[in-house]
């Protein structure tokens, strides 16, 4: 019996698939690439962007032929797509042949959920509004000598385009005890040399449980760990972002110098319409600290180009942004419209060709810098 997964959107969701793997070889299931062998197909889906539902949506309906094929094909949809009520009912019915649709908060059910499906064959859709930490679901990592480690979930920032908060639920942090257990067993089995740690905003870890300490004492914490293994992180949130964490990177050689930090806009009036809690001077104020402590550190960002009002003085300070700050690495996005953001009913939405020519221009910024840099 085979089973394929396909994965869309962020790491937290190419983690979560690794788990999803997990219970399906405890199943009896092993992995198979090819889509159209498969006995059992999951698809983790994303809702961060409207292309990202698109293709998801294309791509479920074109299995339609290969369930017609292989009546047993078990197919499930999960992930953050399906966390919205009404894309969750809208797959249901617009594709008969899916038989599992489960949202964010109850993958720890997967397991006895397909154990039903193949007992009385009748089509399950489960919706739960929020959800608790499951340390009892496993990992199958798969990524490489990287291991993906979560020590959040959830998002309490509500930035005004943004669905996950609405798709994730607010901020759960892990115990400490049990992420520092989770770890131990990483480097122990000798299989990993980078471990990564996964959260929407990996600075505010702890804020909902004080007694787990911050970030940086958790930081200090996994550092301490005997072994040989290099440390990551993301994402992290300017806002939150404070001397301490620069600290505990710069002093830890089993950090790596590397940081994404998200900057969205370049225009103050842009990032307060986004919600995001920091100016660009803030902003450019870390990265100085982060710089002058540890001046070859890496620095990539995201950029969202033609958020509502976003005007061409708006979009050239964010041009000057990119230029004064010569990112290692830069991901643009077009803004996407996100049915039940704040942002969604934002007076002057800015038109597709805008965007394109705006998201073009930052690319091409980029690898001028890029060039500069290699010189
Ligand atoms: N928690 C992370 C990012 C999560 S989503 C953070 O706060 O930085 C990854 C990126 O997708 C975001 O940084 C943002 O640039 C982009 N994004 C989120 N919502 C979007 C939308 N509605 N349209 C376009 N891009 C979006
Ligand atoms: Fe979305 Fe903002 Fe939370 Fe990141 S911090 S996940 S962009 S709401
Ligand atoms: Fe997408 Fe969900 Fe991640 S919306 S970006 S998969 S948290």
């Amino acid at each position: 019996m085979l089973y394929n997964i396909v994965t869309y959107g962020c790491q937290m969701n190419v983690h979560e698939s690794e788990k999803i793997a997990a219970i399906l070889e405890d199943l009896g299931y092993t992995e198979t690439q090819k889509r159209e062998d498969a006995d059992i197909i999951v698809f983790n889906t994303c809702a961060i962007r409207e292309g990202a539902e698109d293709r998801a949506f294309g791509n479920i309906g074109a299995l339609k032929q290969q369930k017609k094929k292989n009546k047993n094909l078990i197919i499930i949809v999960c992930g953050c797509m399906t966390q919205q009520k009404s894309v969750q009912e809208k797959l249901f019915k617009t594709f008969p042949f899916i038989d599992i649709i489960i949202g964010t908060h109850n993958l720890y059910k997967l397991k006895n959920l397909i154990q039903r499906k193949l007992d009385d064959k009748k089509r399950i859709c489960e919706y739960e509004e929020s959800g608790d930490l499951h340390e009892e679901l496993i990992s199958k990592r798969s990524s490489g000598d990287n291991a993906w480690v979560n020590i959040m979930y959830g998002c309490n920032n509500f930035c005004t385009y943004c669905i996950v908060p609405y798709v994730r639920g607010r901020e759960k942090s892990r115990k400490k005890d049990d992420i520092l257990k989770e770890i131990k067993d990483i480097v122990q089995c000798g299989n990993y040399k980078t471990i990564t740690l996964l959260g929407q905003n990996v600075n505010s870890y702890g804020n909902d449980d004080k007694s787990q300490g911050t970030f940086s004492q958790l930081l200090q914490d996994i550092c301490d760990i005997e072994g040989d293994f290099k440390l990551t992180f993301m994402t992290s949130h300017p806002k939150d972002l404070g001397d301490d964490l620069i600290e505990v990177m710069a002093k830890n050689d089993k950090i790596l110098k590397e940081l994404h930090l998200p900057v969205q806009s370049g225009s103050n009036e842009i990032l307060k319409k986004m919600n995001r809690n920091y100016t660009i001077e803030h902003y450019l104020s870390i990265v100085e600290k982060l710089r002058a402590k540890m001046p070859n550190i890496r620095l990539t960002t995201d950029i969202i180009v033609g958020f509502p009002g976003e005007t061409e003085q708006d979009f050239m300070q964010t041009c000057d942004l990119v230029k004064k700050v010569k990112y290692d690495g830069i991901f643009a996005f077009m803004y996407s419209k996100r049915s039940g953001t704040v942002a969604e009913k934002m007076p002057n939405q800015v038109d597709d060709e805008t965007k394109h020519r705006r998201v073009n221009y930052l690319l091409q910024l980029e690898k001028e810098i890029k060039a500069q840099k290699e010189n």
